[in-house]
C-alpha cells in the first residue's frame, strides 16, 4: 500500500505513540484486503462502547489511546451499556456504572463526540452522497451505504477509532464503485407497512441472500424510520451492509438477473417466526434509536395512559433534549414508560432481567433472544404500547 510523506511520518511515530498504533492497524487491514492506498474520511462512528463488551483489557486499550490520540474527524460514538445520567432507574449496579463512566472518560479525552447513539445520522453525524466515512454499528453503516449513499466498510471498534485518530481508512470493500454493485434482485411482492414489516423483510433477505448486495424492486414508500428499520434486520440475519432499492435510494445501478420474490407469505411466516406465546414484562421501542417523529407518534399513543410493564424507548440525548422542549418527555413519563438515553438493551447488563419483550424491531428480537435470554414478541408500535397498557399481548 501506498503511503505519502505524512502517513510515513504518522507511521514512523512521529505524531505520537496512538497515531503510530492506529496507523499500524490500518496498514494492517490494507495488506489483508488489498488496498491501494489510504483515503481520507469525513467521519467516524465508533462501536464497542459498553464496559460489558469491553471489559478490563479494553478500558486499558482505550486509556493507553488516550494518552496522546486526538480525533482528526467528528467522531461519534454508539450507544453504551447505561443511560449515562439516569441509571440508576434502570437498575444498573453501581460497580458497573463506575467502568462505563471510566470508558466514557476516555473516549472524551480523545476529542469524540459523546453522542451514544446507533442514529448518529439523527444527531449531526449524516455525511452526503459519495462521502467516505469510517463507521462500525451494523444498522447504521448499511444506512449510511444505502440511504444517505456514503461509503463505509463495516469497520470494527480499533479500525474505527485508528480512522478517528488519523483521519484515514484503507481505500477497499465498499469504497470501490465496482464493489457497490448488486448481485442479486429481490422483488417484493407485498405492500409493507411499518416498522415491524420492514424488519421482517430484512430478516427473510438477510436469511436467503446472507452478504450479498441486493437491488429491492416493488417497495413504492419507505420512511425513514421503516428504512433504518430495514438496515438493522438485514444486516443482522444476513450481514450485508449494503442494499439499493429502487426509486427511494440514491445510487442508480443496473438490475442483476438472478432474482428471488418476497410475499405476503414469507413476511407473516417471519413475524410469526418472531413471536412466541407470552404476555410482555418489558417493551422496548428504539432499536436502532427512535427518531423525533417517532417519540412524537409515542407521546400521542401514551397520552393519559398508565403502562403495566417495563417501558424503555431508546434515544440519542440529543434527541430526547428536543422531546423535553416539545413536551413529548412528560406525556411519555407520565404515562411509567422512560426515555432510555445513551443506551442499547443488547449490551445492558439486564441478562435475564424480564421473561417477555414486546418490540417493533426484528434486530431487538434477535438480540434479545440470543444475548439477553429473553422470549419476544413483534408488532406495531401500536401493538407494542398496547401490550404496554394491557400487560397482555392482543
Ligand atoms: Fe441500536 Fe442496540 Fe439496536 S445499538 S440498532 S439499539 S441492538
Amino acid at each position: 500500500m501506498e503511503l505519502t510523506t505524512e502517513e510515513e511520518k504518522m507511521l514512523s511515530g512521529e505524531h505520537g505513540r496512538a497515531v503510530q498504533q492506529s496507523m499500524e492497524i490500518l496498514c494492517a487491514l490494507g495488506k489483508v484486503y488489498g488496498a491501494d492506498r489510504l483515503i481520507p474520511v469525513s467521519s467516524v462512528q465508533v462501536a464497542g462502547v459498553s464496559y460489558d463488551n469491553l471489559g478490563e483489557a479494553g478500558l486499558e486499550y482505550l486509556d493507553g489511546l488516550a494518552k496522546d490520540g486526538k480525533v482528526k474527524v467528528l467522531t461519534t460514538l454508539n450507544p453504551a451499556g447505561m443511560d449515562l445520567e439516569d441509571w440508576k432507574r434502570m437498575g444498573i449496579k453501581e460497580d458497573f456504572a463506575k467502568k462505563q463512566l471510566a470508558v466514557i472518560s476516555a473516549f472524551k479525552k480523545m476529542g469524540i463526540t459523546i453522542s451514544c447513539t446507533c442514529t448518529p445520522y439523527f444527531v449531526g453525524n449524516a455525511p452526503s452522497p459519495g462521502d467516505h466515512v469510517a463507521w462500525s454499528e451494523s444498522s447504521a453503516v448499511c444506512y449510511a451505504n444505502s440511504v444517505l449513499g456514503a461509503r463505509t466498510n463495516r469497520e470494527g471498534g480499533p479500525s474505527a477509532l485508528a480512522a478517528a485518530l488519523t483521519g484515514r481508512t484503507p481505500n477497499y470493500g465498499l469504497h470501490l464503485d465496482g464493489k457497490r454493485k448488486p448481485g442479486i434482485t429481490a422483488y417484493v411482492k407485498k405492500e409493507l407497512n411499518g416498522t415491524q414489516e420492514f424488519g421482517a423483510l430484512g430478516m427473510v433477505l438477510g436469511k436467503r441472500i446472507g452478504n450479498s448486495i441486493p437491488l429491492i424492486r416493488g417497495v413504492k414508500e419507505a420512511t425513514k424510520e421503516e428504512l433504518k428499520s430495514l438496515c438493522a434486520s438485514i444486516a443482522t440475519y444476513g450481514g450485508t451492509a449494503l442494499f439499493h432499492m429502487e426509486g427511494i435510494t440514491p445510487e442508480k445501478v443496473d438490475v442483476p438477473e438472478e432474482s428471488i420474490e418476497v410475499g405476503e407469505r414469507e413476511i407473516k411466516e417471519a413475524i410469526d417466526e418472531m413471536n412466541d406465546q407470552c404476555d410482555p414484562d418489558f417493551v422496548y421501542l428504539g432499536c436502532p434509536h427512535l427518531s423525533l417523529g417517532e417519540i412524537k407518534k409515542i407521546a400521542g399513543l401514551l397520552e393519559g395512559k398508565k403502562v403495566k410493564t417495563e417501558f424503555w424507548l431508546g434515544v440519542a440525548r440529543k434527541v430526547k433534549e428536543e422531546s423535553d422542549k416539545l413536551g413529548y418527555t412528560k406525556t411519555i413519563e407520565d404515562a411509567g414508560a422512560i426515555l432510555a438515553c445513551d443506551m442499547c438493551p443488547v449490551v445492558a447488563p439486564i441478562k435475564g432481567r424480564f421473561k417477555c419483550m414486546a418490540t417493533d424491531s426484528a434486530k431487538a428480537c434477535y438480540y434479545a433472544r440470543a444475548k439477553n435470554r429473553f422470549m419476544v414478541r413483534i408488532g406495531s408500535m401500536e401493538q407494542c404500547i398496547e401490550a404496554a397498557v394491557a400487560g397482555k399481548w392482543k
